[in-house]
């Protein structure tokens, strides 16, 4: 709801014979809004979800005519490159975060301020495919970065996050998505897939690298005591082995997320949460493609520390590093991959959890370690920014339909927007407790 305050305030400068229209990048439609539906002019309405759609500018969307411009060389072989898939590669930074991020500084007046969340434009983040709408801006990201690959003679990679799965968030309201395996959800979610598929395949020089489905995998582990979990398992299941099928026919580098130290980190879980990870690997066929797993997605642990965050008491597991060393060896003993990324996008403040299982815009984070390969460990490939720092966690409106209570957590910031939304408020504290600062 604070997403657009300097857009608005622009919008209310044009003299009042132009039609009422929502900014680019602001909310157009979802259920229960009632302001403008038409877009500004070089922008459309996309339906994001049942709650909110958003005006996409033309230059990020429809892709589908988007071709390829020359004869390129496939890069997609059978074979992966040997070692870390980010070596060597550039990085592409998202135009839309980068618009996203742009806007949210035109509303802070304190020019430090500003000036800091500025920079925050040009430090790589993943973009969640959350909905098949957006599907076709993968295409425009795409060809944008092979322009920009033969322009600048550098290699290019583009980081997603495949986030689609039926019933999905089973264990929470906070994120639940647009498909349901009761109507014909893991049929949808396959040509989800194929969409995004069909638009990597246009593009072969350029890499992607992609995490797919957060927190999926894990409530597989933890949490088949919840009935919506229970039922969703065999869909999970075979939609993640589509998924990285399909990718890894592409050769796109795909890591699984494996929740964060606090979640399968804690000793009686790594044993079960290898034996699945194998298990959908083997399951898959080995996809040659399938580097590891992603770890702290969207979450706020350390990378590494020497004093533990009063909440992991009772884990020896108590930053990611301690935690990916610990699952590697039951990994490995199964022949799963065990290379690793981090998130560490919302990790840069420590000791500001209640409990270790906060994880709804949780109060007075700063953004954390800028992605790196430096990482200090052979089994992690890459510090990473996965979670946009800005975009919400959940809504903290106890009415609506995806509320969910962690959203209320004395821990959390409040009020907060949807899920995915600009938390205009948030994303300015992630910029003054940034650490390093920015
Ligand atoms: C909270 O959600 C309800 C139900 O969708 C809605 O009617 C109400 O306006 C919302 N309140 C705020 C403050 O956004």
């Amino acid at each position: 709801m604070l997403k657009f305050g300097a857009l608005l305030a622009l919008t209310s400068l044009i003299p009042a014979f132009v039609e009422a229209v929502a900014p680019v990048w602001g909310q157009c439609g979802g259920n229960g809004w009632s302001g403008e539906t038409a877009c500004a002019s070089g922008s459309t309405c996309v339906k994001s979800n049942d709650w909110y759609s958003q005006c996409i500018t033309s230059s990020t969307q429809a892709s589908s005519t988007v071709q390829s411009s020359t004869a390129a060389q496939p890069s997609t072989t059978s074979t992966p490159a040997a070692g870390n898939p980010y070596d060597g590669y550039e990085i592409y930074l998202s135009p839309y975060y980068a618009d996203e991020v742009i806007a949210a500084a035109a509303a802070i007046t304190d020019p430090t301020l500003k000036a800091k969340a500025l920079k925050v434009k040009d430090i790589p983040t993943f973009t969640w495919f959350d909905v098949v709408a957006k599907t076709s801006q993968l295409g425009t990201y795409l060809a944008d970065a092979d322009a920009k690959a033969k322009t600048t003679g550098k290699k290019y990679l583009v980081q997603i996050v495949v986030y689609d799965l039926p019933d999905r968030d089973c264990a929470a309201l906070a994120s639940n998505g647009e498909f349901t395996i009761a109507n014909n959800g893991l049929n949808n979610y396959k040509g989800y897939v194929d969409k995004l598929a069909a638009e990597i395949k246009k593009f072969p020089n350029v890499r992607v690298i992609a995490v797919i489905e957060p927190d999926s995998l894990a409530n597989m582990v933890t949490n088949m005591g919840v009935t919506k979990c229970q039922g969703a398992a065999s869909a999970y299941k075979e939609g993640t082995i589509y998924a990285v099928k399909k990718l890894s026919e592409l050769g796109v580098y795909s890591y699984l997320d494996a929740g964060h130290a606090g979640w399968l980190g804690w000793l009686p879980n790594l044993t079960p949460a290898a034996e699945l990870f194998a298990q959908i690997y083997k399951d898959a066929g080995s996809p040659p493609f399938l580097r590891g797993l992603a770890t702290d997605v969207a979450n706020y642990n350390a990378y590494t520390t020497t004093s533990p965050d009063p909440v992991t008491q009772g884990s020896p597991n108590y930053d990611e590093l301690k935690y990916i060393t610990s699952l590697a060896p039951e990994l490995q003993s199964r022949g799963f991959p065990a290379h690793f990324i981090v998130d560490q996008g919302r990790s840069g403040v420590q000791n500001i959890r209640k409990e270790w299982g906060d994880w709804c815009n949780v109060k007075n984070a700063g953004f954390g370690t800028r992605p790196t390969l430096n990482t200090g460990s052979s089994l992690v490939d890459s510090i990473v920014w996965i979670k946009p720092g800005g975009e919400c966690d959940g809504t903290s409106n106890t009415s609506a339909v995806r509320y969910d209570g962690h959203c209320g957590k004395e821990s959390a910031h409040k009020p907060a927007p949807e899920a995915g939304t600009w938390f205009q408020a948030y994303f300015e504290n992630l910029v003054k407790y940034a650490n390093p600062a920015l």
